[in-house]
């Protein structure tokens, strides 16, 4: 799925290390380090994520690495240097922003993820799908996570870079982040490979709530007995990061407590939340929708229990087979 060894790890890791150093003692690093700062970002989380710098500017990085037309070529394999087709000018991609390095499993930079310091547009910028990057798959701070503690039990997964940095930060050491993706299956495959609990923790608004539901669906065929998903939905306007240092590391683990809610709870509230229960049309409409979920579900004991509850609520005493259940199109 990935080379073994491309040219493009080292080039990346030197970029990394060139924005690290430029966090330290770049002339214009004052603004970034201030960022961080009032964002209650401290030295040792800032060195626990490699946080770097790129300085304003079109071609820092690229004179620092500098080179022949060939290493001016790896540059924009690895997605760091961007080529106008029209002007064929090169300049830097990531200019006057915070840098987020985005490891593999295996520590390996294969990404960066870049903020403006202010409120400028795009607010984050991200690496291009490369050789070795492929946003779809990769889960920011799992590498950091599991290299904080081996012995993970549960994994909490988030939107943003500063959700898993803030939650470190208070020392929940156990969030990634899906890089504003959907979770994919992907994901969770890789994720119950590491943990049997997922906690996912979106922000409070609109797409949030779209995301849990598609992490929903990304996990059910992927949920074995054993293994349990959760879902935290935080209040409106709110993310875990703005959250967690509202409210301090308690309150947020007391909400957790209190308030996650199991993955099979979320499904039959969310599913029965659109249809109305209190007719038989409305029943027959939630077996729709729910039975080829319920049966997605390969741990066998939990997929039982799914049928049975679903009998519960709909009075259906087995799961109709979806082709029988399955409303004609409309213009028939
Ligand atoms: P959000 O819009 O929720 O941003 O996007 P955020 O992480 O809370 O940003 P802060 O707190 O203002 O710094 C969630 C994630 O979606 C991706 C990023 O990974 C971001 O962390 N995203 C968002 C982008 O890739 N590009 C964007 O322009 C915006
Ligand atoms: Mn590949
Ligand atoms: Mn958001
Ligand atoms: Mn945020
Ligand atoms: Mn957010």
């Amino acid at each position: 799925r990935k080379p073994v060894d491309s040219p493009l790890y080292a080039l990346l890791a030197a970029a990394s290390d060139y924005y690290r150093a430029a966090l330290k003692n770049h002339p214009q690093r004052n603004a970034a380090v201030n960022y961080l700062k009032e964002r209650g970002v401290s030295g040792i989380i800032a060195r626990d994520f490699a946080l770097g710098f790129a300085p304003p500017g079109w071609d820092n990085l690229s004179k620092h690495l500098g080179g022949d037309s060939l290493q001016q070529q790896a540059l924009i394999d690895a997605g760091l240097l961007v080529e106008n087709v029209d002007s064929q000018r090169r300049y830097d991609r990531f200019r006057d922003r915070i840098i987020f390095p985005i490891h593999d499993s295996r520590g390996r930079i294969i990404g960066f993820g870049g903020r403006v310091l202010g409120d400028d547009k795009p607010k984050y910028l991200n690496s291009p799908e490369t050789a070795v990057f492929h946003k779809g798959q990769e889960l920011y701070g799992l590498y950091e996570a599991r290299k904080y503690n081996r012995q993970l039990n549960e994994i909490i997964v988030v939107e943003g870079y500063m959700d898993v940095i803030a939650l470190a930060q208070q020392g929940l050491r156990n969030a990634v982040a899906t890089l504003g993706t959907a979770t994919s299956e992907e994901h969770i495959k890789r994720l119950f490979r590491v943990v049997p609990n997922i906690l996912f923790c979106f922000d409070g608004d609109s797409a949030g709530r779209k995301a849990a539901w598609r992490a929903l669906e990304a996990t059910l065929s992927n949920l074995k007995d054993g293994q349990q998903a959760r879902f935290l939905f935080v209040p409106d306007g709110e993310d875990p990061d703005s959250l967690i240092r509202s409210e301090g590391l308690e309150a947020f683990q007391a909400r957790i407590a209190q308030q996650a809610v199991a993955l099979t709870e979320y499904f039959f509230t969310h599913l029965s939340a659109e249809v109305n229960l209190d007719s038989l049309e409305g029943k027959a409409h939630l077996a729709t929708l729910a039975a080829p979920l319920v049966e997605r579900i390969p741990g066998a004991n939990l997929r039982a229990l799914m049928r049975q509850k679903l009998t519960h609520i709909t009075g259906l005493s087995s799961a109709p087979s979806a082709d029988n259940t399955t409303a004609p199109a409309a213009n028939l």
